[in-house]
């Protein structure tokens, strides 16, 4: 199969995000690796994929699941080289699917060399203006520069003596200690990001996912203001791009200088912003002038509601146009919880403290969890813009909830006071065969533990089951392909406030009973697939979603 060269490839496409460490593991060290997601390529097809974007895979001590990195144009030798990078690139190519790469340029890991080098370096000197460094305040410079908090920290400075620096500074990173924030000030971060995006761009590949794209830029000019707590995406809004720490207007210019990069390729490389600002803020982020597209992500926190749903795409839909963009759906990534969790929880109970209490605190409907969110895939795969798809949503996983603290990995939790568990539960290595080591990631065992279930979500048990998840989610991928429409939409009146029906311009209609009780859709058009077992003349069960096409 070859590519198209056709220039708007990515505005319908359907994006599978693998995150490498967890999708398979060729050599059994426990870590997924390159060779790992290039034997898998056979399953990638059989989902009907455009894309997958990878996770970061570069080299990296792996405090932050790799969104530290030590080298931006590399790959981590734990999971290969940049051979076995192109020979996945090829063959995934071959098999008419395009990638996507994680680009993290607010911060690197202190173990890049010119991190090495300023921690090295005198005050002042050039090569400690690549990151932000300080002088602490305090009769001897023992308190942090300012009040600026970090993700992973209670403070956005470290001082430098943490880093074995002999001098008595502070640098900021607005993660964890060990993501030192590049200084984006100085022209020659800019450039080399440039020469990152060129390198990869250079080997093929075809778009770039970008790490926290509303950052980077800083106000740094003296005296640094105060910023003691991160602004809502409302207050982000009304400083209209002067917020000390996120959203400023000068990172737009960043990304009008990648877009010019990025039309020097045939056919255009494409990128999607993750930036944490309201879906009016992502607009200039989405739009042609810059990356083009910007993460949707108001469906994560979203419960199975009807009117939750609506008022969103709506919203997305408005704000897609806006920018000339199409936009993107998903229902979860690397960072959240699994949705068929999340949609298996009353919708009053909050998700972090029941996380927190290991899933003890209140009760989970797995089964209407499940249910929900294949009705909820199918809703989002019918709609007009890019499908996101987060490894292992297809078999509807589950948040693993019982990972022993010892096991932990992410700095959210173990560089917070370990107050919130994280994001590990929906990180854990899949399961590809019902028993067997690791169920079939890997020989060497798994590097964040699997419960006994898992086997039972496993792609060899689904392939089997013709109503399980995975079942599901490759009979609606491949239909998309040829249900594919102009992005247009038309809500339908339904009668009932829990129950939603749209139609595309081809007469592809979605309907999807959010709600506890049936409805009936008979009359409504031809049954084409749904998410779940419908009930007889025109029934549509609660937690399903159909797909009929009706005549124009
Ligand atoms: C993004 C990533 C997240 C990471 C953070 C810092 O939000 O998705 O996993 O921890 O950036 O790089």
């Amino acid at each position: 199969m070859s590519l198209s060269k056709d220039k708007n490839w990515w505005r319908q496409a359907v994006v599978y995000q693998i995150y490498p460490r967890s999708f398979k593991d060729s050599n059994g060290d426990g870590l997924g690796d390159i060779k790992g997601i290039t034997s898998k390529i056979d399953y990638l097809s059989s989902l009907s994929l455009d894309a997958v974007w990878l996770s970061p895979f570069y080299p990296s001590a792996l405090v932050d699941g790799g969104y530290d990195v030590d080298d931006y144009r590399d790959v981590d030798p734990k999971l290969g080289s940049l051979a076995d990078f192109d020979e996945m690139l090829s063959k995934l190519h071959a098999a008419g699917i395009r990638i996507f790469v994680d680009i993290v340029p607010n911060h690197s890991s202190n173990l890049h060399l010119w991190f090495k080098e300023a921690i090295a370096a005198e005050p002042g000197s050039a090569a400690r203006n690549r990151y932000i460094f300080r002088d602490g305040k305090g009769a001897s410079g023992e308190l942090p520069p300012t009040d600026w908090p970090s993700h992973f920290a209670p403070s956005a400075w470290t001082h430098e003596s943490k880093m074995g620096g002999k001098h008595n500074q502070w640098y900021c990173h607005l993660f964890a200690p060990e993501q030192p924030d590049w200084n984006w000030d100085n022209r020659e971060i800019e450039e080399d990001f440039l020469k990152t995006l060129k390198f990869w761009a250079d080997r093929g590949v075809d778009g770039f996912r970008i790490d926290v794209a509303h950052a980077m830029k800083k106000d740094l000019s003296e005296p640094l203001q105060s910023q003691p707590r991160y602004a809502s995406h409302k207050e982000l809004e009304l400083a209209n791009g002067t917020n000390v720490l996120f959203d400023r207007n000068e990172v737009h210019e960043v990304y009008k200088e990648w877009r010019k990069l990025f039309e020097q390729y045939d056919p255009p490389r494409v990128a999607v912003a993750e930036a944490n600002v309201s879906a009016e803020g992502a607009v200039k982020y989405a739009s042609t002038a810059e990356l083009g597209q910007c993460f949707n992500f108001e469906l994560l926190d979203a419960n199975f509601i009807a009117n939750e749903f609506k008022l969103i795409i709506d919203r997305a839909l408005v704000n897609a146009k806006k920018a000339g963009s199409s936009t993107t759906w998903c229902l979860n990534n690397h960072d959240q919880m699994r949705p068929a969790t999340k949609f298996g929880l009353l919708p009053t109970v909050d998700r972090v403290n029941w996380r927190n209490s290991n899933g003890t605190s209140s009760p989970l409907d797995e089964k209407l969890g499940t249910q929900s969110a294949v009705a909820g895939s199918m809703l989002i795969m019918a709609l007009p813009g890019c499908t996101y798809i987060y490894q292992g949503e297809e078999l509807g996983l589950h948040e693993v909830m019982d990972i022993p603290e010892s096991e932990i990995q992410d700095p959210q939790y173990l560089r917070n006071h370990k107050i919130d568990k994280g994001r590990d539960g929906c990180r854990v290595p899949l399961p590809w065969t019902k028993t067997g080591s690791s169920f079939g990631f890997g020989d060497g065992g798994s590097h964040l533990p699997q419960p006994k279930h898992f086997g039972d979500y496993s792609i060899e048990v689904e392939s089997a089951d013709p109503s399980s998840p995975l079942s599901i989610f490759r009979k609606a991928l491949a239909l998309r392909k040829t249900l594919i429409a102009p992005e247009d939409m038309t809500w339908h009146e339904t009668g009932d406030a829990q129950v939603l029906h749209f139609s595309r311009p081809n007469g592809w209609n979605c309907i999807t009973n959010f709600g506890r009780n049936h409805y009936n859709f008979d009359g409504a058009g031809e049954v084409i697939h749904s998410s779940g077992p419908l009930g007889k003349a025109g029934d549509l069960p609660p937690a399903t979603t159909v797909w009929l096409r009706s005549s124009l």
